[in-house]
């Protein structure tokens, strides 16, 4: 059954941080679908700017792979939050359905989009809003989901369904893998001696993103 009223067209927000680019992938994906079914999409890509914390994602390629990739696991793992800017459409609302893209830092949500998540404007934005979660990690994608679930509940979002990428490999090849690329942004064939299997979002995953995006929309708008 469709939410939306008389013959306005369904608005969705895509909500996300992408550092290399990876989220952005899989909600470009899902935009060309509700784009196809004629709905309005608009993108609210948050930027962090903490003058603590950000740097090190300010550029890529990272400078110093290993102590850029750790410099925010400490506050990862107390859940610490920082400084972000956000675009003017999440301060007008009004969406029927909101797309949350969650790359994983250290095991949980990255400290940009928790610290929207709970600030003071993620409420007008969420509270009654129907949300699906789009999780994109190397392995680990429960807790971050569980998290922005909770977050976004907890500011009256209505959760519909969710979704997680990871990348192939082992623990230890596929951390090498993505670590090899985020030194260099280039995709290499072995790094500190090991052979490296594929990292980042690929063809399939994009198609999967296609297929989930076309479920929610089924559900929050009446099947298509
Ligand atoms: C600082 C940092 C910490 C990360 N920690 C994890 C982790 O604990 N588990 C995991 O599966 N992936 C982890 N990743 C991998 C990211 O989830 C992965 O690179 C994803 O593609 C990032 O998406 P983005 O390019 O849209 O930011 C981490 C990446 C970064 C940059």
């Amino acid at each position: 059954m469709s939410e939306v009223a008389g013959d306005r067209k369904p608005r969705v927000l895509l909500l996300y941080y992408s550092y290399t680019g990876q989220t952005v992938k899989v909600l470009d994906a899902a935009e060309e679908v509700l784009r196809k079914r004629g709905y309005l999409v608009d993108r609210a890509p948050i930027e962090f700017t903490d003058p603590k914390y950000s740097v090190k994602f300010s550029r890529f390629p990272m400078r110093r792979v290993w102590p850029d990739f750790f410099s925010v696991l400490p506050a990862q793992t107390r859940g610490v939050t920082g400084d972000i800017r956000t675009p003017e459409v999440v301060r007008t609302g009004g969406y029927d359905l909101i797309c949350i893209g969650s790359p994983t830092w250290w095991d949980t949500v990255s400290m940009p989009l928790r610290s929207f998540l709970v600030s003071h404007e993620a409420r007008p934005l969420l509270d009654g809003t129907p949300f699906a979660v789009f999780v994109v990690c190397r392995r680990k994608w429960r807790k971050n989901l569980a998290g922005v679930r909770k977050l976004a509940e907890k500011k009256g979002g209505r959760f519909v369904d969710s979704i997680h990428f990871t990348y192939p490999g082992s623990e230890l090849s596929s951390m090498l893998s993505l670590t090899s690329y985020l030194g260099s942004g280039e995709y290499k064939e072995r790094y500190l001696g090991v052979k490296l299997p594929p990292t980042n979002i690929n063809e399939e995953h994009v198609e999967e993103a296609r297929r989930f995006t076309a479920r929610v929309a089924d559900k929050v708008f009446g099947k298509r």
